[in-house]
């Protein structure tokens, strides 16, 4: 029985490597291995954070172009902006009247943002928004009965609330109105290391750009911190951001191969060469195909929007089935 996969990327910054390899390209694949998958841009999540118009639609623009020209096909995966969905929106107030505020009180981000905020006022800063995003977020996935949803540690939490929001539904009206979905985490590829060895990730301003020239990303690779061994000794991979990130990105093949270098005594500016090079090649093709789509944002959004009629229409079915559920007559 195929199993129906989704996720949300939200557009908060420019995809870069990291992203490439922790989420894009698992979730291509993911969508390639026979699964029905639904994949989209949570600009309405993004809102929370970035409330700079041009800023978002330039990055849902961005994110959309990205993960079509890394190969996604609008044939196979229903590709969508969740703005263009409102059945999610209304989903997510009937979701938010069966959430408990204790549940919302332990959701991470928020606590997050409580502890950032210390002091006298812990409530400031903190929009509605940030509070009830975990709400939005069950919404964008229970509208769907979606089977799956591919996310990186940090986000399960959020899955765990879906769940009991929608049992704490199906228990009140006395059916299962609602599907449970589940987490899949890819852990090979969870942790892609930014150049300065932790996460890769736009907050820690150590990413690497997808869309960059080969001469840019070999300066940007020149910087991955490394330690002061000379060229002739051997050098554990195991220990090495330029390795982590070269495995990440090379073959199984590649990656063994480059291993004996670095255990037979290879030099910090050579093994960078060869990463730089390995990246460029690697990232080539999908570069042409990104700014012939950037070119024509016309195309980017009518692909945007034929995704989103056929998301509506398994909206629309779950939404008249929770109406109907609740006392809330269908249209
Ligand atoms: N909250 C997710 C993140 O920050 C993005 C997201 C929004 C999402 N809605 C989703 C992920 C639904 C999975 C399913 O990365």
């Amino acid at each position: 029985m195929t199993e129906r996969v989704l996720t949300g990327i939200k557009p908060t910054g420019s995809p870069h490597v990291g992203n490439l390899l922790g989420a894009i390209r698992p979730a291509l694949q993911l969508a390639a291995s026979g699964d029905e998958a639904m994949y989209f841009i949570a600009d309405y999540h993004a809102l929370i954070s970035l409330q700079d118009a041009k800023r978002l639609g330039e990055l849902t623009r961005e994110v959309a172009a990205t993960w079509l020209a890394f190969g996604l096909d609008p044939d196979r995966v229903i590709f969508y902006r969740q703005s263009d969905v409102p059945e999610i929106f209304e989903l997510s107030w009937v979701l938010t009247c069966f959430t408990s505020k204790g549940w919302m009180n332990k959701a991470h981000a928020y606590k997050a943002a409580v502890d950032a905020a210390k002091a006298d006022d812990p409530d400031a800063g903190i929009s509605m928004g940030l509070y009830c995003y975990p709400i939005l977020m069950a919404a964008d996935i229970l509208a769907f009965d979606v089977d799956l949803v591919p996310v990186g540690k940090d986000q399960v939490q959020h899955i765990e609330i879906a769940r009991d929001i929608a049992q704490r539904i199906n228990h009140v009206v006395g059916k299962p109105v609602l599907k449970l979905p589940k987490p899949k985490i890819d852990a090979a590829t969870e942790i892609v290391p930014g150049i300065d060895g932790r996460k890769m990730s736009k907050s820690y301003d150590n990413t690497l750009p997808l869309f960059a020239t080969p001469k840019q990303l070999a300066k940007r690779v020149g910087q991955i911190v490394t330690d002061s061994l000379p060229p002739e000794a051997p050098k554990d991979p195991d220990a090495s951001t330029v390795f982590k990130i070269y495995r990440a990105v090379a073959s199984p093949a590649e990656s063994a191969a480059m291993a004996d270098r670095f255990r037979a005594g290879i030099g910090w500016g050579d093994a960078k060469k060869t990463l730089a090079e390995r990246l460029a090649q690697e990232l080539a093709p999908a570069q042409d195909r990104y700014q012939a789509l950037m070119a024509d944002p016309k195309r980017i959004d009518a692909l945007l929007a034929a995704g989103a009629a056929k998301a509506r229409v398994t909206a629309r079915t779950t939404l008249d089935r929770v109406r109907e559920a609740i006392g809330i007559a269908a249209r």
